[in-house]
């Protein structure tokens, strides 16, 4: 789960999708990074941990990292929250192996739509809370999606 700075929108990623995962009995790593390093080391934005807290995650031992090249060899996908945040990782891909390892992340519940997980770096608690349902719906979608194929294997 990769955004700008790693503080706000995909320290929520991580957890949310982290809790789902471990919840559906995925055994899945999830982990997030920012494409710039201004906030490396920090703990994600006190909003985002409150509105976590306040949904039952914890997010609160995370910590800033830089997205960097070798996360393409770490990670089987890869998902940008916003546009800005999938042009910097095309940079930083190496191949198009690694490119193809990415996607915006709400193209998971709007397919082809490319829409955008708005930055609420600059805003009040109300657009923290909007972020989080987004993330948290498309993060369902996403567990829905491998939960159910793992059931028809099961099945067979
Ligand atoms: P995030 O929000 O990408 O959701 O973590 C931001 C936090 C900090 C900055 C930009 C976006 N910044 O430029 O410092």
């Amino acid at each position: 789960m990769v955004c700008l700075g790693n503080i706000c929108r995909s320290p929520l990623a991580e957890g949310i999708l982290q809790d789902k995962a471990f919840k559906a009995g995925l055994s899945w790593s999830v982990e997030s990074a920012g494409t710039n390093s201004y906030h490396t080391g920090e703990p994600p934005h006190p909003l985002s941990q409150k509105v976590a807290k306040l949904n039952g995650i914890d997010i609160s031992q995370q910590r800033a990292r830089r997205f960097k090249a070798e996360d393409f060899d770490m990670y089987d996908k890869i998902y940008a929250l916003a546009d800005d945040v999938m042009d910097e990782m095309k940079k930083i891909a190496r191949n198009k192996f690694d490119t193809a390892k990415t996607d915006l992340l709400m193209n998971e519940l709007h397919p082809g739509k490319d829409m955008d997980v708005p930055d609420p770096w600059y805003g009040p608690e109300p657009g923290y809370h909007e972020v989080y349902k987004m993330i948290d719906q498309v993060c369902g979608k996403i567990i829905e999606k491998y939960t159910v194929t793992n059931q028809r294997f099961a099945n067979l």
